[in-house]
């Protein structure tokens, strides 16, 4: 029977490369994310390694977490590195006024996060304060962490048990400047970017790669102001940041009531998907403000918060985020990594909100803190199955579907999303089939090179519901997919309702 849709790829075309860092993460001080989801102290009994929980790590090892964002989001602009140093016991408390008003004794801070980085084998992304902070506290973090002489904060590290700096490559200049970052107007906020940034200095050989807190959605006149800010025209000079950030969360309702993580019917389903692959057109067009100011792309994009944002589950602390993450979380996770892998000239860099227990997490662990229970989400899954992508170099994927796409709050929905990359003699194609009820098959039209061998895996559940639970933990868990048949031009894939596949690909 004649496919569905048909996606044609040059196997021998490979296009940009598609940084590992589009897989990265994001870890805020934040309900349960640090507290209880990374960190449990060295007195649990938990097994942990000087206190990081060593069953999440081992988990996230699955994933190879390119980079690590860190200590917030809006946690960020409220920190003062300095009470996160030195004995524990000795540390300051605080209040964490953005995240459920509650204290913060400080126990996690920068060896904590530093020895996370280390055990998760994760590039570190340090998240400065520029909304409560001065320009001479960040620009002491910067010492202190990457400084290898005997200057006064490289001094202060070895008197706190590190004789050696850390590499710190990701450098963030605030966050969300627009709002909680110090509810900034873009021109203020932009020269604030230029003065933080001059200090940030580079140490030693440690180069740092400033980001710039960027745009709220479709604000194109964040990123024009700050673009202009950059101070230069075709950037042959050195720009004081190196890149700008931009958050896009995919809600289902309004702001004020998000929609349910779980009971949720088809329509939703859909508005759910509609407005995950709105994140494309942000991206172009975000990029295509940054084109008229930087035409050969020195500067990047960095989308360094993404994800679903659902109304909290029921009884637990609404400052704390905590949601459960279903099938329908791991097919808005697929799609944005598609519009991510085209969108890779600009875009350099983006991390889930949040890593565990928070917004659209890759782990949930049980709350009770004696208890070492967990589970992997949805989500999880579709990172594990992209790291194939991982600074693979792109494929184009010609996608010709003949089926009307849906009309969702008066705009066009396609239904099916593809996208592919090479690297050592492999291919990868993502598929993902968006339509709740019906299958799709399509045809991979392959061209170019010889394709000796493959293996599918697929996501899916019977229900677009479907989440994992400690008493069903693979509810929604990935399986090898027998839907593949060799066809004269390629390999025909069925893809079942609402599920997510990828095929790997030998190449000779
Ligand atoms: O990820 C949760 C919060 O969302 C972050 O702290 C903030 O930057 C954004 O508003």
């Amino acid at each position: 029977s004649t496919p569905d849709a048909r996606a044609v790829i040059d196997l021998d075309l490979p296009g940009p490369q598609i940084s590992r860092h589009l897989y990265g993460h994001f870890a805020e001080h934040l309900g349960r994310c640090i507290y209880g989801g990374f960190w449990v102290g060295e007195d649990s009994d938990i097994p942990n390694e000087g206190g990081i929980r060593l069953d999440v790590v081992e988990a996230l090892r699955g994933l190879s977490i390119p980079n690590l964002r860190w200590p917030g989001g809006c946690f960020a602009d409220e920190y003062h590195w300095r009470d996160g140093i030195g004995p524990r016991e000795q540390r300051p408390r605080m209040v964490n006024s953005h995240w459920g008003d509650v204290v913060e004794d400080n126990s996690f801070g920068t060896h904590e996060f530093m020895a996370l980085c280390e055990l998760l084998g994760a590039e570190p992304y340090v998240n400065g304060n520029v909304g409560s902070g001065t320009v001479r506290e960040m620009s002491e973090w910067v010492e202190y962490l990457t400084r290898a002489d005997d200057s006064p904060m490289a001094a202060l590290r070895r008197a706190n048990g590190r004789d050696e700096p850390w590499r710190v490559p990701f450098w963030g200049v605030g966050n969300e400047a627009w709002g909680c970052g110090g509810n900034m107007r873009a021109e203020a906020y932009a020269d604030l970017a230029r003065q933080y940034a001059t200090f940030c200095r580079n140490h030693g050989g440690n180069e740092l790669y400033r980001i710039a807190a960027g745009a709220n959605v479709d604000d194109y006149e964040w990123t024009e102001t700050l673009m202009k800010a950059l101070g230069c025209i075709d950037c042959k000079g050195k720009p004081v940041f190196q890149a700008v950030s931009l958050h896009y969360y995919t809600v289902n309702g309004s702001w004020k009531d998000k929609g349910d993580a779980t009971r949720f019917d088809v329509d939703d389903w859909y508005v759910t998907m509609l407005r995950a692959r709105r994140v494309e057109e942000l991206l172009r067009r975000h990029s295509t403000v940054m084109d008229r100011y930087d035409p050969y792309r020195k500067i990047g994009l960095v989308l360094d918060e993404w994800g679903t944002w659902w109304n909290v589950e029921e009884g637990t602390n609404p400052g704390f985020l905590y949601q459960q993450n279903s099938l329908r979380d791991a097919l808005v996770a697929s799609v944005h990594f598609d519009a991510f892998h085209r969108s890779a000239e600009r875009l350099v860099m983006a991390n889930i909100a949040q890593t565990v227990n928070v917004l659209q997490a890759m782990i949930l662990t049980d709350p009770d803190p004696d208890s070492g229970a967990l589970v992997l989400t949805p989500t999880y899954h579709v990172f594990e199955m992209n790291t194939g992508h991982h600074d693979a170099r792109r494929l184009d994927v010609h996608l010709q579907d003949d089926s009307d796409p849906r009309e969702v709050e008066g705009q066009p929905l396609e239904l099916l999303s593809a996208s592919a990359s090479t690297k050592d003699g492999t291919a990868l194609v993502s598929l993902s089939n968006l339509d709740a009820d019906r299958p799709r098959s399509v045809l991979l039209d392959l061209r170019g090179m010889e394709v000796t061998g493959h293996r599918a895996r697929v996501l899916t559940a019977p229900a677009i519901q479907a989440h994992n639970t400690p008493a069903d933990p693979t509810a929604v868990a990935p399986a090898e997919h027998d839907g593949v048949q060799p066809h004269p031009r390629g390999l025909l894939v069925e893809l079942p309702p609402h599920s997510y596949t990828t095929v790997s690909l030998d190449l000779a």
